[in-house]
């Protein structure tokens, strides 16, 4: 059966999966206007790296279809601040809403610039797709013939244009034969590795154990992990890189281990105007996140919480960045351009 995609553009509307209510039912939302990609995106009904960039990509083919040849500036202007106020830290986001507003930039006459925009949106969309099989070609062959295999998060299908980038690297291995096991961390506040990453893989006939967070160190301490795989969501010129909160412990618990760890991501990911991870924006979510579970309240009324929602992981602790250009080893300083 063919895996449902995160995001789907139809007839010019975005019909997004809903992240949120997954694995319980699989449910689309109708996106009509940029309001409704950048509502999407805050939400996270729509999550993960490339799929946010890629989804309010289509966000501006959106504003531009509702606009008029009389305001398209000012409206694609707009909603381009809009879906870039949504969440700080991927740079995917930034990265996919410059690519858009300099190819509307190129067109003069108001149907050029719809066209173009759905044109780039597309070509993001299949950008995605291409690095992502690439990045598991070259990731693959980092992994032994037997691949236990640790993950944070979800950095799968649903979190890109398809296929994912460290859930490709694991789909890749086993298309190329070898015989892989998945350890998917349950990534609380918002347990995307026990919602998302074990209904992927599931879904994927690939073998799959999930366990909560505060068993990284032990499962690792029994042999039972040979390579730890995470996404990522922004990567500084020297290679520190920010992903979903609890990835910098589990970098710790490998080097420990002696396990490698590696980052997989797309050069899209790759933010070259800052030096080093100190200067990545952290995003900080809602308390509810933290003292709720499925709506259900788990601590006292009233208790302080901080949430931050990404950690950054020194360079130093990362084996290795694994892009469709080809894997990077440290120092990454010079390379990743
Ligand atoms: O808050 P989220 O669910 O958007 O966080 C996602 C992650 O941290 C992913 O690991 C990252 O975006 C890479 S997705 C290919």
């Amino acid at each position: 059966m063919a895996r449902p995609h995160t995001i789907n553009w139809q007839d010019n509307k975005l019909y997004l999966l809903d992240q949120r209510k997954l694995p319980i039912s699989v449910e689309y939302k109708c996106c009509e206007t940029a309001e409704d990609v950048a509502d999407a995106i805050k939400s996270l009904l729509v999550r993960g790296a490339p799929a946010i960039g890629a989804a309010a990509a289509y966000g501006l083919v959106l504003a531009a279809l509702k606009s008029t040849p009389e305001t398209i500036r000012e409206d694609l202007n707009r909603a381009a601040n809009l879906l870039a106020g949504t969440r700080p830290t991927a740079v995917n986001l930034f990265w996919a809403i410059e690519k858009m507003m300099a190819a509307a930039a190129e067109e003069a006459e108001y149907s050029a610039i719809c066209r173009r925009l759905q044109q780039k949106a597309d070509e993001i969309m299949e950008l995605d797709v291409e690095s992502n099989r690439a990045i598991g070609r070259f990731g693959a062959e980092l992994l032994p013939d037997d691949a236990r295999i640790m993950t944070i998060c979800n950095a799968g299908a649903l979190a890109t244009a398809d296929y994912g980038t460290a859930l490709g690297v694991i789909r890749a291995a086993k298309e190329a034969g070898k015989h892989v096991t998945v350890y998917a961390l349950e990534t609380r506040p918002v347990l995307q590795g026990a919602r998302l990453t074990a209904w992927e893989l599931m879904e994927d006939g690939i073998d799959v154990t999930l366990i909560c967070d505060n068993m990284a160190g032990a499962v690792m301490a029994e042999g039972k992990v040979n390579a730890v795989i995470a996404g990522a969501d922004r990567i500084a010129a020297n290679g520190d890189t920010a992903n979903k909160i609890g990835t910098y412990s589990l970098a710790i618990l490998a080097n420990w281990h002696q396990i490698p760890f590696y980052i997989a991501a797309p050069t899209s990911t790759i933010d070259l105007q800052i030096k080093t991870g100190k200067e990545i924006v952290i995003e900080e979510r809602a308390a509810e996140e933290v003292t709720h579970i499925a709506g259900h309240r788990i601590a006292p009324t009233g208790v302080k919480v901080y949430n931050p929602a990404f950690d950054v992981t020194p360079a130093k602790l990362i084996s290795a960045i694994i892009t469709e250009r080809g894997v990077f080893e440290f120092p990454y300083e010079g390379k990743l351009g």
